[in-house]
């Protein structure tokens, strides 16, 4: 059971002792040579924890990297509020992603479609050849569409359960070695073979309620019901103003890019899916959490969900000592992509409760400088 008690206030060397885990190996300038091209050096960011959090019961340390000041404080203020309610509860979605195969050149799509459908299952089961380790692992392909797009142009979508990777080699590899059959079965041209970052079949949940006292400054005013109010407010001007929506976003992204960061995560895939996602809400581009009153039991609800991408095996998690310590301290959390996934949309709605609640409050300035300053953790 993590101690998470004024870890704020130890000297560095303390808090790391609390932890448990080092993180004393760097990236060696050797194997940061054999993953990019021209290097010259590497390039630290400050690495903290987030404290507090408790998801689906367990209590987890939540490695952030992050150069911006307070967000690391706000989660760990917004976790601790959100922990008198039980903490957070997520559901994720099976790991599932998508690659896309261009069609050109065809004069009769309908014909292509019948071809397709007609050949599903074995296009199916030569793509489970290409993934067999995948396959393996309890993952692979699971379904193959079309897709007529317009008069001249059309794709096969082709869906994989990635497991615990992030599927974008996987997928890459595989669009490349399915393409020349699907084109001797059809006779159309295939143009771009790529995966899709907006991985919506892929999407992780979280949600928690917040009591309204516990959204007051000064509690002593008992102005947490109309905190509470103000914040959903602020939540309906992101649904109507996507100039608000992609600010309000930005808030949740602080989260979850500083824990794909801290993890060896692709962060702008997920930056890229999460934003496709919001632009896919009925009303267009919006906010990737709700709000709402619940006055009979003095609570905020709170929820979020968002594609999420993630790998916990492969690539820089296997090579990259600290990543490797960040993993090794999220436990549970940091050994399969769903139950990180889980985590990742848990900071999310943290942070983007912390700065809703700012705003709805002292401002930002003050609410966010207060915390940096380590009052309240
Ligand atoms: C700053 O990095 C993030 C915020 O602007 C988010 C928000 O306005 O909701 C504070």
């Amino acid at each position: 059971m993590p101690d998470f008690s004024r870890f704020y206030a130890l000297p560095i060397t303390e808090r790391v002792a609390r932890l448990g885990v080092s993180f004393e190996d760097n990236l060696s300038l050797e194997t940061a040579d054999q993953m990019v091209e021209n290097l010259v050096s590497t390039l630290e960011l400050p690495l903290g924890i987030a404290c507090h959090f408790v998801i689906n019961q367990k209590p987890v340390w939540v490695p952030m990297a992050i150069e911006e000041p307070s967000v690391i404080a706000a989660a760990s203020f917004m976790a601790k509020q959100a922990s008198k309610l039980g903490g957070f509860r997520t559901k994720v979605d099976e790991p599932i992603m998508m690659g896309q195969i261009q069609l050109l050149d065809s004069t009769d799509w309908d014909a292509v479609q019948s071809i397709i459908n007609k050949h599903h299952d074995e296009l199916v089961i030569q793509a489970n050849q290409v993934l067999a380790s995948l396959v393996k692992r309890g993952g692979g392909c699971k379904e193959i569409i079309f897709k007529p797009l317009n008069a001249k142009m059309a794709v096969v979508e082709v869906f994989v359960d990635c497991r615990d990777a992030m599927g974008a080699n996987l997928i890459n590899t595989l669009m490349e070695s399915l393409a020349p059959q699907i084109e001797l079965l059809t006779g159309a041209q295939t143009g771009f073979k790529i995966l899709s970052n907006l991985s919506d079949q892929r999407l992780a949940r979280a949600w928690c309620e917040i009591p309204y006292a516990s959204l007051d400054p000064n509690p002593t005013k008992d102005h947490g019901r109309e905190i509470a109010q103000r914040i959903v407010n602020g939540y309906e001007l992101a649904c109507l103003s996507p100039y608000r929506a992609a600010t309000h976003n930005k808030g949740i992204m602080n989260g979850i890019d500083a824990v794909a960061i801290a993890t060896g995560n692709d962060w702008r895939a997920i930056e890229a899916g999460a934003h496709a996602y919001a632009s896919q809400q009925p009303g267009g581009y919006g906010p990737l959490t709700h709000f709402e009153l619940d006055n009979k039991n003095a609570c905020l609800k709170a929820r979020i969900a968002l594609p999420l991408a993630l790998g916990v095996v492969g690539g820089i998690t296997q090579t990259h000592p600290r990543v490797k310590a960040c993993h090794k301290l999220l436990g549970d959390f940091g050994s399969s992509a769903q139950a990180l996934a889980g985590l990742m949309a848990a900071v999310g709605l943290a942070q983007n409760l912390a700065a809703m609640r700012a705003l709805a409050a002292e401002g930002i300035q003050q609410g966010h400088m207060a915390l940096h300053g380590r009052k309240s953790r």
